[in-house]
């Protein structure tokens, strides 16, 4: 029997992303990876979770902590994410808190909740190529997010509507962009909230690295902005809020949560319920415990430690890059966004650079909805020392000097 056939048509959006069918070359000994964006695992607060595994583990709790639980996620940790979001500008109740598995579960809920196929959903060009994956599967038609540029909701929508469906939401990242680095002004925010508002669509605020700010002011999330607009009432927002654990505590064990309004939350809850039940008790009560102890000193200490290594990256890219090659400069988070001069192409140059001087990051490209961006790439500095940045940008100099 020839199961592909019978697949859905909606697999023929779903591939291989290019950053796991790469990790697979990077285990030859003497490379240097700039290319997955993942947590250094030296900075996990290893001891602190075994003591927080081992107490919930213990003869009074693991009735609790190994048994089914709400979908809705554990109520403690529901709690935390309330006071942290309070921090941050915005005032919630748990009712509005849904812990997912990770961050990504959300997205994933997010595309099956607003994009029926044909949809307009409107992303950064380039944006987070995992978001692209997890919509991809609704269908969806994407069009270029434009901020701080003159496009008017009209031209979004009649695009939308002469592909047969509506903008049905933005999605953007706006702390230090997975793949720029780059950070949205306040006055660019406001200017989404207004074109979504003018869209009717929703706003999709993915904050994975919002609390990893090396420099600069914070700036406010685009839920607190709105939230303050409509004096101070969460329930007639239409942003939703993504946060997730895994780039300051742990990704493995796959906490993150959602902000939104009771109606989305309920929307998302049935979803939940549907999937997987719930994320598992254990880790959303271990997560609970170490947050509790010591979320604010842990990521004052990783802003330290990757800050020095965002900065060893920006000064060895000025000391070995060529003419023509131009990069961002991130206030925070994980990523460094190079473009190389018109007509060279970042995947080729990958392969060159992996045979020839065991360097790799990752070709742009993935990260366009419309498959353009051939000659960007995305550096990663977050699990690195700093010799081990200066030596592999100076390799990445070499390549990109022969290649000019
Ligand atoms: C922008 C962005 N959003 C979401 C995620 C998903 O993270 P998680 O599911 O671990 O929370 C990532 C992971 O790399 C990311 O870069």
């Amino acid at each position: 029997m020839a199961l592909p056939a019978q697949f859905a048509t909606r697999m023929s959006r779903m591939k291989a992303s290019e950053i796991r069918e790469l990790l697979k070359l990077l285990d030859q000994p003497g490379m240097l990876s700039f290319a997955g964006g993942i947590p250094d695992a030296a900075f996990f607060p290893a001891e602190a979770f075994a003591g927080a595994f081992q107490d919930a583990l213990s003869p009074g709790r693991q009735a609790q902590s190994l048994q089914y639980s709400v979908s809705e996620g554990y109520l403690p940790l529901r709690q935390w994410i309330v006071s942290h979001m309070a921090r941050l500008g915005v005032t919630c109740r748990p009712e509005n808190v849904l812990i997912t598995s990770g961050s990504q579960q959300a997205l994933d809920y997010l595309g099956k909740l607003f994009l029926s196929p044909g949809d307009t959903a409107l992303v950064g060009w380039p944006t987070y190529l995992g978001a692209l994956a997890a919509f991809n599967a609704y269908e969806p038609r994407y069009d270029r997010l434009r901020v701080g540029e003159n496009r008017s909701h009209a031209e979004y929508a009649s695009a939308a509507e002469a592909a047969g469906g509506r903008v049905k939401f933005a999605y953007l990242s706006p702390d230090f962009d997975n793949p720029t680095g780059l950070t949205l002004t306040p006055a660019e925010r406001l200017q989404v909230l207004d074109t979504a508002a003018a869209l009717d669509c929703a706003v999709i605020e993915d904050a994975a690295y919002q609390g990893l700010r090396y420099d600069g002011d914070p700036v406010q999330p685009l839920l607190a902005l709105e939230q303050a607009q409509k004096a101070g009432d969460l329930e007639a927002c239409r942003t939703i809020y993504c946060g997730t654990f895994s780039k300051t505590l742990s990704p493995g064990l796959r906490v993150g949560w959602v902000v939104a309004s009771t109606p989305v939350i309920s929307q998302l809850v049935l979803m939940k319920q549907a999937a997987d039940l719930h994320s598992p008790t254990l880790n959303q009560i271990a997560i609970h415990q170490v947050a509790d102890a010591l979320f604010d000193p842990h990521t004052a200490a990783l802003r330290e430690a990757y800050r020095s290594r965002r900065d060893a990256m920006l000064a060895a890219l000025q000391d070995h890059m060529p003419p023509g090659v131009s990069w961002t400069r991130p206030e925070g988070g994980m990523f460094i966004w190079v473009t190389l001069p018109e007509g060279l192409n970042a995947a080729a140059l990958l392969e060159r650079a992996l045979a020839e001087e065991k360097v790799a990051f990752v070709p742009g490209q993935a990260f366009f909805a419309d498959g353009s961006g051939e000659n960007t790439l995305r550096l990663s500095f977050s699990n690195s020392q700093e010799a081990e940045i200066a030596e592999g940008m100076t390799r990445l100099g070499r390549i990109l000097t022969s290649a000019n």
